[in-house]
């Protein structure tokens, strides 16, 4: 297990290389699973333009020859994320509320389109821009006590980082549109039933559970479930007919890998003693 705080490079500009660790970001590789926990659990870990920036960095610092799954979670037993932060929020111009807006989407679209899976580990409150962060990932798993919601409208403003786009994409347009315009929380139970989460855990075995599924992933060819990644969310955004051939191009690029070849020839291989070797990423 290798745990570390990503280092903070500042005065980039300037070439005055000065580090600083991380204030509100843990990363930690464990095997080929890293786990990056939003950590500033005294604000519910809400999301300021700090937290933003350091998450950014650390999505730019992960060591995608050797990880090949992520698990995003918050530090703590009672919140994911709260939120945007609110107390940021409230005195900015609508300049400055776009801006932030492009901030929060930024990173968020840097986690959806990062070339390796992303599990959302969510283990308490997912409101406003927790839900959204959350949506932004691959797949999302959560604890019993979860709570999931855009409570937006009821500060006066609409959801801002992805969340009148993303749910309606996940859970339908009508189910989307009543939690967004009531901004009615709902528990981990209703998140499953409307295909929000794809499963509820007791709040102590939700990390055990989530780095279960992220070694499952970790162990497949790794160039195999990055082109998976890539054809789901490019097809998604396609017709069918341009998505079908998003989906032949992926499909033909792997039979250039050495994975390709190591994984069909181990399984025409008859040898009923041989020991399956991981996947060499290549
Ligand atoms: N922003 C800033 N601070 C927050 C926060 C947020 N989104 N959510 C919680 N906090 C802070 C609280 O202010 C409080 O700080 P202090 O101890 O300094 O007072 C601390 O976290 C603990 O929170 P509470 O005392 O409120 O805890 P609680 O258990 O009584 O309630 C809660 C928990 C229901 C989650 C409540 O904190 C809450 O409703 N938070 C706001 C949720 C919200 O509206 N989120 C959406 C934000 S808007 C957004 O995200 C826009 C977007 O799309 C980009």
């Amino acid at each position: 297990m290798n745990r570390f705080m990503p280092k903070r490079t500042i005065h980039k500009r300037i070439g005055a290389e000065k580090e600083k660790n991380m204030e509100y970001i843990l990363y930690e590789a464990k095997d080929a699973v890293g786990i990056i926990t939003i950590n500033r659990e005294k604000a519910l870990n809400a999301l300021n333009s700090q937290v933003l920036d350091e998450l950014n960095e650390t999505l730019d610092q992960v060591d995608l020859d050797t990880i090949r799954c992520l698990i995003l979670t918050g530090a703590g037993q009672k919140s994911f994320v709260a939120g945007a932060d609110i107390g940021e929020m409230s005195t900015l111009t609508k300049a400055e509320g776009e801006a932030f807006g492009k901030k929060g989407n930024d990173v968020f679209r840097k986690l959806e389109t990062f070339p390796i899976p992303v599990i959302a580990a969510v283990n308490g409150f997912a409101l406003g821009g927790g839900c959204e962060i959350s949506m932004s990932c691959d797949i999302r798993i959560c604890s019993d006590n979860a709570v999931f919601g855009q409570p937006e409208v009821g500060l006066g403003i609409t959801p801002g980082f992805g969340g009148t786009q993303r749910l309606a994409r996940l859970v339908g347009a009508g189910m989307a549109k009543q939690m967004i315009y009531t901004a009615r929380n709902i528990k981990a139970d209703e998140a499953l039933r409307i295909g929000l989460v794809n499963a509820v855990y007791p709040q102590e075995e939700l990390m055990a559970q989530a780095e279960k599924m992220a070694g499952t992933i970790a162990k497949n060819a790794p160039i195999a479930v990055r082109n998976c990644k890539k054809a789901i969310n490019e097809g998604l955004d396609a017709d069918m007919d341009e998505a079908i051939v998003i989906e032949e191009k992926l499909f033909g690029d792997c039979f250039e890998t050495e994975d390709q070849k190591y994984g069909m020839a181990f399984f025409l291989d008859k040898n009923k003693e041989k020991v399956k070797e991981p996947f060499q990423n290549k």
